[in-house]
């Protein structure tokens, strides 16, 4: 028999992957209160590198000392402190044989637990959608943010900068830049959001300006082998279905320009990430982003359906696929697909609820 696509190599930049498949950064607020790195999450990476992911990437990571942070009991590498503690993480990785990237994150106005500030930020003054999500401590409406200040916006730039310096220099392989689901960089992308009449607001060319800037000031300050990509969506997790109101034109700008500044990919999620992007159209956003970028792609959105993420791969549209919840059921998917072994069906109440912190049966 033919061996699976899945179980392929590939190389992004010079890091060989020993397989396609990559498990994709799910928050689980499992650190300790001050954003330190926990022996429950050493074993937690270590089992799904050991269940055969060729890619592990970290849970969304907060970057700094002032509005970055997301969660209470997320993760930080704003401190050299804190860079040090994930090399646990990465060397517990590094022995079982996989790759790891850090997902870089800035929560913008999403934020619903930062100990070190009590106000959010954000490209402008809008009241986000939704509410706060109860299984990360949330409760009620989001906080009404700031608009944030240019010095504010070099600021944060600076902080992804040397937040990268830290991963690269804690042994990670490479960095993700959190673009997607609502949380700052998105916040910069998405029409509503976004009413800024300055050049970072407006057209789609100026509403992706901040995000293209942190791309091509994190590649510069970081070795050239050293991976820096970013994940762009549509939907939020305050706001499932928002789409791009530009459709396929502003798929054509936003991965045109990103595919332009020095990124080593472009991680796509979607509800389905084979199902066409826009209504009435046929083509799927991971498609866009290959196209436009040109760029190695992530795809990511019920690819634990094998054909599905078979196809996504050998028809080119996708280099990689990332798996969530699947990976979540499964730590050992990659090992269990390749043996022909049952999948175990991915049950919420049991990983998410009360709260979506790492459960001590996962790391048993
Ligand atoms: C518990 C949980 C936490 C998540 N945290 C993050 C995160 O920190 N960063 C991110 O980009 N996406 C996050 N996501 C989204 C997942 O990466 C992924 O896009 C989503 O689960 C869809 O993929 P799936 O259909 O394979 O589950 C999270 C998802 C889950 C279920």
């Amino acid at each position: 028999m033919k061996k699976n696509i899945l179980f392929d190599t590939f190389k992004i930049n010079k890091t060989e992957l020993r397989n396609r498949v990559g498990l994709a950064p799910m928050t689980r607020i499992s650190a300790t209160k001050d954003g330190y790195v926990t022996d429950k999450m050493v074993k937690y990476y270590r089992s799904f590198a050991k269940g055969g992911f060729g890619l592990i990437i970290t849970e969304g990571t907060y970057i700094d000392d002032k509005n970055s942070q997301t969660y209470q009991y997320q993760p930080g590498i704003a401190f050299d402190g804190q860079a040090v503690v994930w090399k646990k993480i990465v060397d517990a990785v590094h022995e079982e044989g996989s790759k790891i990237f850090m997902q870089l994150q800035h929560s913008g106005p999403l934020s619903q637990g930062n100990h070190f500030s009590e106000e959010t930020i954000a490209p402008s003054s809008v009241k986000p959608k939704g509410e706060q999500l109860k299984f990360y401590f949330g409760e009620g409406e989001y906080k009404i943010p700031r608009e944030m200040t240019k010095e504010e916006m070099d600021n944060v730039k600076k902080s992804f900068v040397k937040a990268a310096q830290r991963a690269e220099a804690a042994g990670f392989n490479g960095i993700e830049i959190h673009g997607a689901n609502g949380y700052l960089l998105d916040a910069f992308l998405t029409e509503y959001t976004n009413l800024r009449t300055d050049e970072y607001g407006g057209s789609t060319e100026n509403r992706v300006r901040f995000l293209v800037e942190i791309a091509s000031e994190v590649t510069k300050s970081v070795g050239d082998d050293f991976i820096v990509g970013m994940r762009i969506s549509q939907s939020q997790v305050n706001d499932y279905t928002y789409k791009w109101s530009g459709e396929e034109e502003d798929a054509k700008i936003i991965f045109g320009s990103l595919g332009q500044s020095g990124l080593d990919y472009i991680h796509v999620t979607e509800y389905k990430a084979w199902q066409h992007a826009f209504d009435g159209g046929e083509k799927s956003l991971v498609s866009l982003a290959k196209k436009y970028s040109q760029l190695p792609i992530i795809a990511n959105g019920q690819l634990d359906n094998i054909e599905r993420a078979t196809e996504m791969l050998s028809n080119g549209d996708a280099d990689i696929v990332t798996l969530g919840k699947g990976a979540l059921a499964n730590h050992d998917w990659v090992k269990k697909v390749e043996k022909e072994e049952p999948l175990t069906v991915f049950n919420p109440d049991e990983v998410l609820y009360p709260v979506a912190n790492i459960k001590d049966f996962e790391i048993n």
